[in-house]
């Protein structure tokens, strides 16, 4: 398999990560617990990253989605693994990969109120700005990126490359 070309180091990455995280501790320093939800898989690499530096108290937990036919179209994302934990008067921090059609984040932060939040904001380290179809307010946000297929730190090709540490991106070629 190819490799990546560098879209986004893994000390910009890290340097941001920490911005983010002074963020966050700065808004919740007051907050009896912060409920942080990560969106499986591609969330994970960031989420662990991102927590690590975060000094106020967490709990954690996960969602899965799917698309029905894996494609995007409005209104069918699906949950495959739903919350363990109640999240009624909670303040909840969802934490995300990449905001692309929005749809996921949509239903998933649409859910997250349905059900009681205290409060909801939403963490995504990348912003594909011009791929999105329905609007989705980002909180904290990494990076805005380009209209480009991008792998890495999270992100897969067909479940590959998840691992790699820095931001990639397949040339078409490849
Ligand atoms: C990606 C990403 C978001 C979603 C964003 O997950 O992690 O959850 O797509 O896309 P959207 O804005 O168009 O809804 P994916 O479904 O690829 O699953 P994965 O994280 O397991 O790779």
């Amino acid at each position: 398999m190819p490799t990546p070309s560098t879209l986004i180091s893994e000390t910009d990455l890290q340097n941001r990560i920490d911005e983010i995280a002074g963020e966050i501790n700065r808004d919740y320093a007051d907050s009896d617990l912060l409920i942080c939800v990560g969106v499986l898989k591609g969330s994970v690499f960031f989420m662990v990253d991102l927590l690590k530096r975060v000094t106020a108290p967490v709990a954690v937990d996960f969602f899965q989605t799917a698309s029905y036919g894996g494609a995007k179209v409005p209104g069918e994302v699906r949950i495959r693994k739903d919350l363990d934990l109640s999240i009624r008067g909670r303040d909840v921090l969802l934490i995300e990969d990449i905001v692309d059609t929005g749809y996921t984040l949509r239903t998933i932060l649409d859910l997250l109120r349905f059900r009681g939040a205290k409060s909801v904001k939403l963490c995504a380290l990348l912003d594909k700005v011009e791929a999105r179809e329905v609007e989705v307010p980002i909180d904290y946000r990494g990076f805005p990126i380009e209209n480009v297929f991008v792998v890495g730190y999270g992100l897969d090709y067909d479940e590959r490359y998840r691992n790699l540490p820095y931001i990639g991106v397949l040339e078409e070629e490849q």
